[in-house]
């Protein structure tokens, strides 16, 4: 009988808070809406603190000291390999940014969720408490002026630099997060087989590779498929792994096989062949891998550990359990000769020699010297013993892909060329999730703008008053344009911003550029219509200013909108006026990465019932839904009443009428959310895959409207109903449109990282 035993590990028992069964387990397709209301204030204990203003006052160079001096400072509990905690510290590094994929911009080193679950706990973190808790001294000393997150980068650049590679800068700035996020989707994960749900509850989470078999539901086809396909909008090929097998796919130690993993691995974070190169090859200048003991011995990951662990994981039983003992990954040994040191030696050995597999001690595929003549490497911690140079399979894969072998030739030839390489992909690979310049805090910030940093010129210009303000909303609402083709043309450029990356908004008015002004979601004919008018606006009151005030298009863009709903409140019987903050400024073509700006196409967007189904996404609408607002920062009430007023503005992509419940559409009236919440209808899918639903009179039968899913939700979901009800009641119309431009606001200023604290 096992209805009296414990399910759990450790000494939790059922009936405290939290314990399952809980909703999720109950109704597990549930739209999961409390994902909107994560790390709130009320989780931080310093949500009172300037963060700006706190980390401004450090001295930066005594903070790079004081690291520096960490960094070979070896401690009894965990001794440095070759006394340099540096190598350790640039894995943390990578590791804490190499999370970015660059599909729905999660991941990075921005928040340091690196503290929290599930990362703390995959496999490929091993070790990463270690490094985490060796700099606690320095958290502590600096305090509320210094994240976690901004450490954790830092220590990367401090650690490459004591091994005397220059770095090519830092921007501090990142907020860290305060509790575990549950918003990204990292893969299925399957546990010896088995969907994690029936696997035992507390095993899963220990997350090795070997027993989890997710290679085949991750991707479509076999690993030497040339056509292999990984499932989006994941950024690593493994659940529990940063990016890819060391071993190769499934383990299989096949470099070509390991190369096309890298590849679309690395592509997916942003990196091309180059960086990509430069990153592994440049890494794996130094330090070692740590595979001592075979991992059925490793105690459990952090998030599992016993209490008595103190949020530390991994127990290693053997020896010491530490210095000569460690065991990470299982692979075993150096790259180089000299792993504390930059130079070119992983370049030149791994092609100097030919290299042949080796099982090491813990059981892992790696690769060693064919030539017995090769150099060895001094032991990590045996004074006066030598051990093997290493490779691993995703090493070797440098050498075999023959396009990756062309950059590593390269690198080999021109090692000033490899270390500039390498120290600009560093600076992207840890600041890609920072978003605009505006953030980036410090004196070591460089002063070039990159691409992938979105450049938007800063405001040199004077800015319009209140008086220039008026003048221009009256020329916008007398050009002809329509109330919905410049809320549109606002929402399109605001909205398209997305809180994981901070990349995306209104300013530089890249709306107007490729590839935003031609996406099929953002009405592009007419929009173009909105642009040439807003531009002839422009340039007449431009060029009718004496001084050197100015009005930029990306401003008009969003002045455009406000104007708009202020005429559509009005016209609905409440008037009311909407806040405008100017100071934007128009970017360029030439500053715009038209292929890497594409990725903020939405595949769904229930803003505007735009659903994209070639992209194979295998999610109904509504969560992609959910994503979106999450991505826009929004909270359930934000969230609900934008969409009651977009619809009744007539926002929809196609100009189609699904959710368009109103008989006086351009009115901001809450007519959605009276018949949303209305016993008068039925609601009739239209086909089997109920996309599309008829909302039906229930005495006459006729059908009045049409509704997508993403309408319905809204009425459908308790949560979301619940919010509808408020805005749909007698006395709701005026709290709606109070919301509703409260709400648009926010997201015309979301990305206004140049006059807002973060
Ligand atoms: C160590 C795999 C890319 C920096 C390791 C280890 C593995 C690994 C398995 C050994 C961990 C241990 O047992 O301690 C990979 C794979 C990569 C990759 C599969 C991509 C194909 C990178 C990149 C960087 C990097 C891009 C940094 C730019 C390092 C460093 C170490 C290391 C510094 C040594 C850590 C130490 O000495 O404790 N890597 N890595 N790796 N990796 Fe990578």
């Amino acid at each position: 009988e096992d209805s009296g035993k414990c399910p759990f590990r450790g000494t939790r028992i059922g009936g405290a808070a939290g314990t399952p069964p809980q909703i999720d387990d109950w109704w597990p397709n549930r739209l999961q809406v409390e994902l909107l209301h994560q790390d709130q204030p009320a989780a931080n204990p310093m949500s009172d603190e300037n963060y700006k203003e706190a980390f401004n006052k450090i001295d930066f160079q005594q903070l790079k000291q004081d690291i520096k001096a960490l960094l070979v400072d070896s401690k009894e509990w965990w001794p440095a390999d070759y006394k340099n905690y540096g190598p350790q510290m640039v894995r943390m590094t990578w590791h804490a940014a190499g999370t970015y994929r660059i599909a729905d911009g999660r991941g990075g080193a921005g928040q340091a969720m690196q503290r929290f679950a599930p990362i703390n706990s995959w496999w490929d973190n091993g070790n990463t408490d270690k490094s985490r808790r060796l700099l606690w001294p320095i958290k502590q000393k600096y305090g509320a002026a210094l994240s976690w997150a901004d450490l954790m980068v830092l220590t990367g650049n401090c650690a490459l630099e004591i091994m005397n590679f220059p770095t090519y800068g830092f921007g501090g700035g990142r907020r860290d997060a305060w509790e575990p996020d549950r918003s990204t989707y990292w893969g299925p994960e399957f546990w010896d087989g088995k969907p994690f749900k029936e696997s035992k509850v507390g095993e899963y989470s220990d997350g090795h590779p070997d027993k989890m078999v997710t290679q085949t539901l991750r991707w479509k086809g076999e690993p030497s498929d040339e056509n292999r396909d990984l499932e989006n909008p994941l950024g690593a090929t493994h659940q529990a792994l940063i990016y890819v097998n060391p071993e190769g796919p499934g383990g299989n130690g096949k470099p070509l096989d390991s190369a096309r993993a890298i590849r679309e691995s690395f592509k997916r974070m942003a990196m091309d062949d180059e960086e990509t190169v430069a990153l592994i090859a440049g890494g794996h200048a130094f330090g070692k891998s740590h595979g001592m003991v075979t991992a059925d011995k490793i105690g459990p990951a952090p998030e599992a550990a016993p209490l008595q662990a103190m949020g530390m994981g991994w127990q290693n039983p053997e020896g010491t359990g530490f210095g000569q003992y460690t065991m990470t990954n299982g692979i075993e040994g150096s790259w180089t000769p000299n792993p504390t040191q930059w130079d070119n030696d992983y370049l030149i050995n791994l092609f100097k020699f030919e290299w042949k597999n080796k099982e090491s001690l813990a059981g892992a595929i790696q690769w060693t010297p064919v030539d017995s003549n090769a150099p060895k490497t001094p032991d990590a911690h045996r004074e006066g013993m030598m051990d093997d140079l290493m490779m691993m399979t995703s090493d070797i894969a440098l050498k075999a892909d023959p396009e990756y072998r062309k950059v590593c030739e390269k690198f080999l030839n021109d090692f000033d060329y490899f270390t500039v390489a390498f120290s600009k992909a560093w600076y992207k690979l840890t600041h890609r999730d920072m978003g605009p310049k505006d953030r980036y805090l410090g004196p070591e910030v460089p002063k070039e703008d990159l691409l992938w940093q979105d450049p938007v010129p800063a405001c040199h210009h004077e800015l319009v008053n209140d008086t220039d303000i008026a003048v221009l909303k009256n020329q916008i609402l007398s050009s002809g344009l329509s109330v919905s083709a410049l809320v549109s043309a606002a929402w399109s450029s605001a909205a398209v911003y997305r809180h994981s990356d901070k990349r995306g908004g209104a300013n530089g008015a890249r709306i107007a550029l490729e590839p935003q002004n031609n996406w099929e979601m953002n009405r592009p004919s007419e929009l173009n219509k909105v642009l040439n008018t807003l531009r002839t606006i422009q340039s007449d009151f431009n060029a009718s200013q004496s001084g050197n005030k100015e009005v930029s298009l990306a401003d008009l863009v969003v002045l455009g909108g406000c104007a708009a709903i202020e005429k559509a409140a009005k016209d609905a019987g409440t008037p009311i006026s909407v806040p405008f903050t100017p100071g934007r400024t128009d970017t360029t073509q030439e500053l715009t990465d038209v292929e890497s700006f594409d990725w903020l196409k939405p595949v769904s967007d229930g803003f505007k019932n735009y659903h994209n189904d070639k992209i194979g996404y295998n999610v109904p609408s509504e969560r992609i839904f959910l994503d979106r607002a999450q991505l826009l920062t929004l909270n359930a009430p934000e969230w609900t009443v934008l969409v009651g007023g977009l619809r009744v503005l007539d926002q929809n992509y196609d100009y189609a009428k699904h959710g368009v419940f109103t008989q006086r559409p351009g009115e901001l009236s809450n007519d959605f959310f009276r018949v949303l919440t209305s016993m008068d209808y039925e609601w009739v899918p239209q086909g089997e895959n109920e996309m599309l639903f008829n909302v039906n009179d229930r005495k006459s039968g006729a059908t009045k409207y049409t509704a997508t899913r993403c309408d319905l939700i809204f009425g459908s979901n308790a949560q979301l109903r619940n919010v509808a009800e408020v805005y749909g009641a007698d006395d709701g119309q005026e709290r709606f449109v109070k919301d509703f431009v409260a709400a648009w606001d926010k997201v015309m200023m979301l990305d206004r990282y140049d006059v807002k604290d973060d």
